[in-house]
């Protein structure tokens, strides 16, 4: 590959490239899942919404998982799709099929880059749930297997896709906020009952408490942020430091469930409930990304984004914007919402099965499968999905080493900039 073609022109001779047996461009899309678990499932339903999407193969090692999905395929009319449940490796041979155009992964975090890394060197258009990495190893991975084989890669980051994040992005587009200085965002959601079964035992994501110290959820926080900041076309991660608070809420809700004796309440956690990344990037901006998962609270997502001429806050669902908005006080969004709305949202389906998410997760899916179909790049690249991904590996050393400044690795090697916004446009 030669890396100094830009973007959408090696994407575009890379995407026309893929495997012998896919088929012309505006076909439908041909589409195998590995992993139809809780999300798998979701995502899975939405695709079926789609009359230009087959599903010829499925993949979980849970076979009970597997029929379910079989089963809803065959509801939709469809043939039964195969099933691959034989071992954690079977993914390999639904990738190898020649009647697939992509594959979904929507399986536990350890397994996504295995994955997709395969996906890709078997050439299907590759999606993966988030995130796309777990370490810097991972995020190379992605980013050399990509440039290698040509072939395209997305992370599914549903919140890119929110009706109130995309009408921020046509706000700032059209100058209404200045020139950006400063973002807040944060995955604020109390997760216990997706890190434990209803027993108290830890599921595949709790065992990731016991064995790091990280910001572990950063995607859906800083996902919106990268278009709304020009992140990975014209700025950059420079640095990230991170500070963890202590593991309490974990070891008090389970005791409060279950007993002050239970095994996952004697188990040590290293996982602190309240994690704070403060990024500069190169542009001298700055974001602050929070994590919180184990305490009780309500969901949030706290974005604020912050200009020269004004800011928008997520929390006070309000804008105050300097000469538009009256006196010093915040202005509810909901007009700017309804003046700045973004044309995606025109395209949901007034049909769509229950979405998720409020039609953010539908437009995720349906753009990944707009790609496959017309062999265009993917509106989030492994260079995006890499760089939001990269949260993780950079807390979690910043935290190791006290609270320590980590300078994030260029995984565009250098083309961030002068590479051109194209989100959402
Ligand atoms: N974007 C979102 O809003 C959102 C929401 C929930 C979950 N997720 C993501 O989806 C992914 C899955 O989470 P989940 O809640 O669905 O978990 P889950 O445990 O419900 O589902 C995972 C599935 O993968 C299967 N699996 C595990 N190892 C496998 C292997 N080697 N081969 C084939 N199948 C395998 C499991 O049997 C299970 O069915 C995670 O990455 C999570 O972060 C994203």
């Amino acid at each position: 590959m030669d890396v100094r073609m830009d973007r959408r022109s090696f994407l575009g001779v890379a995407a026309a490239a893929l495997v012998p047996g896919v088929t012309a461009a505006g076909s439908p899309a041909r589409i195998g899942i590995v992993g139809v678990g809780n999300r798998g499932s979701s995502l899975l339903q939405l695709l079926l919404s789609m009359k230009d999407v087959s599903i010829p193969a499925l993949c979980d090692i849970d076979v009970q998982h597997l029929a379910a999905g079989q089963k809803m395929v065959q509801q939709s009319g469809r043939p039964t799709p195969e099933g691959y449940s034989r071992s954690e490796h079977d993914f390999e041979r639904l990738m190898s099929r020649d009647d697939l155009d992509a594959v979904v992964i929507a399986t536990p975090w350890e397994w996504h880059t295995i994955m997709a890394v395969h996906c890709m060197k078997a050439g299907k258009f590759t999606a993966c749930e988030i995130p796309a990495a777990l370490t810097f190893a991972e995020c190379w991975n992605l980013v050399d297997t990509h440039e290698k084989t040509g072939v395209p890669y997305m992370m599914l980051e549903n919140w890119c896709y929110r009706e109130d994040n995309l009408a921020v992005l046509n706000m700032i587009r059209q100058g209404l906020l200045g020139e950006i200085v400063h973002c807040h965002c944060a995955y604020s959601h109390d997760c216990i009952f997706w890190y434990f079964d209803e027993k108290g035992y830890p599921k595949w994501s709790g065992n990731f408490l016991t064995r790091r110290n990280a910001n572990p959820e950063p995607t859906h926080a800083i996902g919106p942020a990268m278009s709304w900041m020009d992140l990975n076309c014209g700025d950059y991660f420079a640095y990230a430091t991170t500070t963890a608070s202590r593991p309490l809420g974990i070891y008090r809700e389970l005791s409060r469930r279950y007993g002050p004796n239970h095994p996952s309440v004697k188990q040590k956690y290293m996982q602190g409930d309240i994690v704070t990344t403060v990024i500069k990037t190169h542009r001298g901006n700055t974001i602050v990304v929070n994590n919180d998962m184990q305490l009780p609270r309500p969901y949030d997502n706290r974005w604020l984004i912050q200009g020269t001429l004004g800011l928008y806050s997520h929390e006070h669902n309000a804008v105050y914007l300097e000469g538009l908005t009256k006196g010093e006080k915040w202005e509810p969004f909901e007009p700017y919402q309804t003046k700045f709305g973004h044309g995606l949202w025109k395209t949901i389906p007034a049909d769509s099965p229950e979405a998720g998410h409020g039609g953010a997760d539908y437009l995720v899916v349906r753009e990944f499968v707009k790609s496959v179909i017309n062999r265009t790049p993917p509106p989030i690249d492994v260079y995006d999905s890499v760089l939001m991904s990269s949260i993780i590996p950079l807390s979690q050393e910043s935290i190791a080493k006290g609270s320590a400044p980590v300078a994030c690795p260029d995984f565009t090697r250098g083309k961030w900039q002068t590479r051109k916004p194209s989100f959402g446009l």
